[in-house]
């Protein structure tokens, strides 16, 4: 399987709005859309709460992310996890699309 797992876009897209994940197996859900776009999730979140659900894959809602969601990335540091957050916070909000 060809998804790759470094970056956020090749699942989330090249703006961040998510949606089919081309190269995912048919059972996979969606990629959730990061913009702060008011369909999505992350525009209510914190800081805390974003490096949370990444940590525990989780969401502040205590729903669990599905496995497509790589755990890898809530082993990042701290540092890490703040510096992802500011850049996604500069995203502009994006709709999912049908890609
Ligand atoms: C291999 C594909 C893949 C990669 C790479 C990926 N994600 Fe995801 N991500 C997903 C999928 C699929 C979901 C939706 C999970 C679900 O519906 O339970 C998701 C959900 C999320 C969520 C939960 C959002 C919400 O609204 O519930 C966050 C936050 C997130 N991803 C952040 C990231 C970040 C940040 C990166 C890059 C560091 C990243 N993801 C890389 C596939 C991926």
């Amino acid at each position: 399987m060809e998804v790759s797992c470094t970056s956020c876009t090749g699942c989330h897209g090249p703006n961040y709005s998510g949606g089919k994940i081309a190269a995912g197996p048919p059972d996979w859900p969606h990629a959730a859309n990061l913009t702060p776009d008011p369909a999505g999730h992350l525009v209510k979140w914190t800081e805390a709460e974003f490096i949370n659900t990444l940590r525990t894959a989780k969401r502040p809602d205590g729903t669990e992310l599905h496995a497509a969601m790589p755990r890898a990335f809530g082993q990042m540091t701290d540092m890490e996890l703040k510096a992802l957050w500011l850049f996604i916070k500069t995203v502009p909000a994006a709709v999912t699309e049908s890609r």
